[in-house]
Formats: C-alpha cells, structure tokens, sequence
C-alpha cells in the first residue's frame, strides 16, 4: 500500500475546526483509494506563540520538509496582533512560505454552477468563470529590504530579480498551457520600476511559449476587470501583494472566500492552504465553511501525490452537496436546502467522496 506522510498545521482560530474536516474526507477517500496518510502536527502563528514564544518553532520546519506534503489551516488573531512584527503569527507563516521555498502560489477560482446565485454579482457576469492566480509566494514588498518603522517614518521594499520573475513566469505559461492559453500578467509598471523588470521578463518567457496569448494589465484595472468581466481571464500571473489582494476579491466570484483552495509549490516541497485566514470573528462557533480546506486537501494530492482519482472524488462530492443545496452559514442565504455546521458540511463530502 502507498504510504503518504502530511504535517498537519492546524494554526488559530478557524484552523483546526476546518482542518479536522479535511482529514475526515482524506481518511475516507484512502480507504476508498488504496492508500494511508499518517499526520504528523505542527506548531505555527499563535498556537506556536502560546506554547513556545516563536510563531514557528524550528521543530515546525523540520517537521514540515519530512513530510511528503504540508496541510495548513490559518494563523492570526487580535490576541496576538500587538506583538513585535517578527514575533507576529503572520511572521511564521511567511517563514514556512520561505523555508518551504514555495514561491508559486496557485489559487483557482471556480464559479460552481449551483452557486451562481450566491455571488454579490449577477449571475450572467459570474457564470461559467474558470481562472487560475498565479501568485508569486516568497519575494515583492512582503520580504524586500530595507524594511522598517523609524519613529514618523517606515518603509517597505518592492523588489523582485529577473531570476525570480522568471521562474513564477514559466510556472504561469506551463498552466496556462494546460488550460485555455491565455495568460494576462498584472503589474504596476506606469510606475514601479519593479513592475517594469517583471514586464520586460514575462514578455521574454512568452516567447518561448508562442501558442499562449499574453496581455499586460495595470493592477487598477485587473481589479476593475475582474469583477466587470470575469470570464475574460483564464491565467492570472503576478507578485506577491497583487495577488494577495486579487484573490480575495475574485472569490467573492464563487460566492465566499470559505471556498478558494491554494496549493504553494516549489522545486521541492507543497503547501496546500485555503485562500482565507482564522476567521476570528466566528472561530469557535462550527459555522465555518470547510470546503477552501477539503479542495486544497484534493489539491495535495493531485499535485503532490499524483492521486488523480482521489482528487476527483473530494472534488465531485464538493459539488454534489453544493447541488444538493447544503450550505454552511456563509452561503446559507443562496438557495439553501438545509443550513450544516462546519462538521456536518466535512462528514457529507467524506461520505459523497467515499460512495461509488
Ligand atoms: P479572514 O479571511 O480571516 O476573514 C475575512 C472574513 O471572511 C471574515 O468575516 C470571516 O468570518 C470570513 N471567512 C473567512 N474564512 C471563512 C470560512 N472558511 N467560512 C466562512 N467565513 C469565512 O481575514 P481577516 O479577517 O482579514 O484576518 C483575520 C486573521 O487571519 C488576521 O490575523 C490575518 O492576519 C489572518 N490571515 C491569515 C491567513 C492565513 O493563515 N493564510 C490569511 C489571511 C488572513
Ligand atoms: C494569505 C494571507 C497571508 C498573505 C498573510 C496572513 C501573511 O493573507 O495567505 O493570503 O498575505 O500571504
Ligand atoms: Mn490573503
């Protein structure tokens, strides 16, 4: 029997609620699959806080690059938001990004037909919307030096070498590729230097993919765009920090941020997280929506683990109970049959993933 070890880091607030639920669903669909995952958990944001004083103890990173993947729920909350920046929950997560060196974040934006009334927007404008972010994980103004908060005065870099831009570059046009060959790269570059490099560089990696369509858009307008058009995107290419911003405004598209999985990938290791953060305003209530955890659970293991008919599986039962009208509180305003809590939303899909 295949044998899959995954650090399990279920972080503060919402995380270790949502997390439970993926591994309910990866527990029923490896019996069904032929394959075993063993957990091993991680310390990382506040929870690291409480116990050690570090917001990821190195015990945390070892732990993570023995692994065969990383399942990460979210980390942050007010508690902990006073604390010297270095010493902050987000801090840690940021250095899990680093070590893992995961510096392609892919987050995909799926508009499920049963949910097309769920979203702020009209149904016309959102229906049939299939995009791809390519987020840059690991470089841009999170991590540029200098950096800092000098009495009235504080400041971030934005830097990113050609060397970085290149290869999130490739990761974009190997996906786009693999999807509708359409790539638009979004950049500030009417007035960031930065913007210009990561221009000049996409454009010299298009060349060596002439069948993909590449656009430019100033982010300004990419986020006017999305949310005039949607449907004109296939691959979202861009940094850090724009597509931080970016995809959460394109999962109110879906109709909750509590629906957009992430996979972070590098040379060597995977990350696989929700889009969303630890909810602290609901944490604690079983009312959080699962599924950003349960599909980034599916995305781990396609993409790591090449467990193509498992994937499918939690992804199919993610649409039937979506079809079947369950929702949880964030969605329960848009043709709800019946109104689950974060457990019995996990325990449906383990159980539709698990049938046939
Ligand atoms: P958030 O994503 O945690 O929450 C934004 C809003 O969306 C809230 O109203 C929340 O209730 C709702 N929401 C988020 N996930 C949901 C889910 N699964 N189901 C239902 N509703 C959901 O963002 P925020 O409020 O700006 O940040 C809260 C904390 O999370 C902060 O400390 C922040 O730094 C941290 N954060 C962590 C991550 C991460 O761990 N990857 C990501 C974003 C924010
Ligand atoms: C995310 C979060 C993180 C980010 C924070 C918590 C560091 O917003 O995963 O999208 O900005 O990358
Ligand atoms: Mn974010």
């Amino acid at each position: 029997m295949k044998r899959y070890t995954v650090a399990l880091i279920k972080g503060d607030g919402i995380g270790p609620e949502i997390i439970d639920e993926a591994v309910k669903v990866l527990d029923a669909v490896s019996v069904k699959e032929g394959f075993e995952i063993t957990y091993k958990e991680a310390l990382l944001g506040g929870a690291a806080i409480d116990v050690t004083g570090e917001p990821i103890p190195e015990e945390t990173i070892e732990i993570a690059k023995s692994a065969d993947a990383v399942l990460f729920g979210a980390i942050g909350g007010p508690q902990w938001d006073d604390l010297p920046r270095d010493k902050r929950p987000e801090t840690g997560l940021l250095k899990l990004r680093k070590a893992l060196e995961v510096f392609a974040n892919l987050r995909p934006v799926t508009v499920y037909d049963e949910l097309v009334n769920a979203s702020t927007l009209k149904p016309e404008v959102i229906q049939g919307t299939d995009l791809m972010v390519v987020r840059e994980l690991i470089g841009g103004i999170y991590f540029g030096q200098p950096r800092a908060y000098e009495g009235d005065r504080a400041y971030n870099t934005m830097v990113y070498t050609k060397q970085e831009v290149y290869r999130i570059a490739k990761v974009g046009f190997e996906i786009a590729m693999k999807r509708n060959k359409k790539l638009v790269s979004v950049d500030k570059a009417n007035v960031l230097e930065v913007s210009q490099l990561w221009r000049d560089t996409v454009n010299e990696v298009a060349k060596e993919y002439p069948e993909v369509s590449v656009e430019h858009m100033y982010v300004d307008n990419a986020a006017m765009q999305l949310v005039r058009d949607p449907k004109q995107f296939d691959v979202i290419l861009t940094g850090n920090i724009f597509g931080d911003i970016l995809s959460d405004e394109a999962s109110m598209l879906s109709g909750s941020i509590g629906l957009l999985p992430s996979a972070s990938i590098g040379e060597k290791y995977g990350l696989y997280e929700p889009i969303h953060g630890s909810a602290p305003d609901i944490a604690g209530q079983g009312i959080a929506n699962p599924i950003a955890t349960i599909a980034s659970a599916a995305m781990m293991l396609r993409y790591q683990f090449g467990e193509e008919s498992a994937a499918k599986r939690i992804e199919d039962a993610i649409k039937r109970v979506l079809k079947e009208g369950y929702r949880t509180k964030d969605l329960s305003s848009f043709d709800a049959k019946e109104v689950v809590t974060t457990s019995e939303m996990g325990s449906l899909i383990a159980q539709y993933a698990s049938e046939i």
